[in-house]
């Protein structure tokens, strides 16, 4: 056996081997099918919500009507998905690179980045395919802004540490939106809902293979390679912010033209400060402060490490947690 993959790891003490060869016996028992499981010749129900409240924030834009609000959570489930399919993009070229450490060696862990790499694959089809959709049932004009190729390689000039950070982050918040959010609402347009169970069920172990990978990384590193790791984490986040809130803003201007009617500039700005709002929390400070995602950051990390990774945050976290007027 490969002697990185000797190592236990975490709060599970079996050889990490074991925790490669147990993804991929889920990966094969869960694997669906795009068409058959997901789609399965359905079209999205207009008359139902995507984005479920807990992670939408609609309901604090008290002036909008019920069905005022419907639309604007369809505009961020819609965002939502744009969003899987640009972040996949990188995980799947990370997980590609990661994996030639154990092409040689350990061809169990090999195995199981090759199929999280093929599950990423299917998954940005899936979003694809939803986006089309999407563009023929919603009113013209939306726009997702983030290229996912520009995306992918600022995120991948940065450092392994970093990047496992993140991509663990985004692997843990999908898995905590879906379990918390997504499947108690009931008022979710089904195959919106649907999709988003299917996804969960891969992430679950992607989510494993990525802590696995993390601390390999960090295993490797010396105090200054993990302290540039964390440079690197920071300027991630800042990153993920820029983007959440040039989309917040395309998503506000798509929704203020086809509301229906006219809003104040008062209300506007509402609007736009809530679609932020929903983007931070979504997209960067529930994966932050999930406590699955600390328990492993903390171990990883210094104090003098987290209190620079907390002031980064802080802003974010305050705004997140701000009433809207
Ligand atoms: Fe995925
Ligand atoms: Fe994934």
């Amino acid at each position: 056996m490969h002697a990185a993959t000797m190592q236990e790891t975490g709060r599970d003490r079996r050889p990490t081997t074991d925790r490669y060869a147990k993804c991929i016996e889920v990966s094969k028992r869960i694997r669906w099918d795009i068409d058959r499981d997901v789609i399965r010749g359905r079209r999205f129900d207009l008359s139902k919500k995507f984005m479920p409240d807990g992670l939408s924030k609609v309901q604090q834009l008290t002036f909008l009507s019920p069905a005022e609000k419907r639309f604007l959570s369809q505009v961020q489930g819609r965002t939502y998905a744009n969003m899987f399919a640009l972040v996949e993009r990188f995980i799947g070229a990370k997980t590609t690179e990661l994996s030639h450490d154990h092409a040689l060696g350990d061809q169990v862990a090999f195995e199981a980045l090759v199929r999280l790499t093929d599950e990423e694959l299917k998954h940005q089809e899936l979003f694809r395919r939803l986006e089309r959709m999407a563009s023929e049932q919603m009113p013209e004009g939306y726009q997702f802004m983030p290229q996912p190729n520009d995306v992918a390689g600022a995120v991948l000039s940065k450092c392994s540490w970093a990047v496992m950070g993140l991509t663990l982050d985004i692997e843990i918040f999908s898995q905590a939106h879906y379990r918390s959010s997504i499947e108690p609402d009931t008022e979710l347009s089904e195959l919106w809902k649907d999709v988003f169970l299917f996804h969960w069920k891969e992430e679950s172990q992607h989510a494993i293979l990525d802590e696995l990978e993390w601390r390999r990384v960090h295993a490797q590193l010396s105090e200054a390679g993990r302290d540039e790791g964390v440079t690197d984490l920071i300027e991630l986040v800042g990153a993920v912010d820029h983007l959440v809130q040039l989309q917040a803003k395309g998503d506000a201007d798509y929704f203020i033209v086809h509301v229906g009617r006219e809003l104040s500039k008062a209300e506007q700005a509402s609007i736009a400060d809530v679609l932020l709002k929903a983007y931070r929390w979504q997209y960067i400070v529930s994966g932050a402060q999930d406590a699955r995602f600390g328990d492993v950051l903390t171990e990883l990390a210094t104090p003098a490490q987290m209190d620079r990774i907390g002031a980064a945050l802080g802003p974010i976290v305050a705004h997140v947690t701000q009433a809207t007027h």
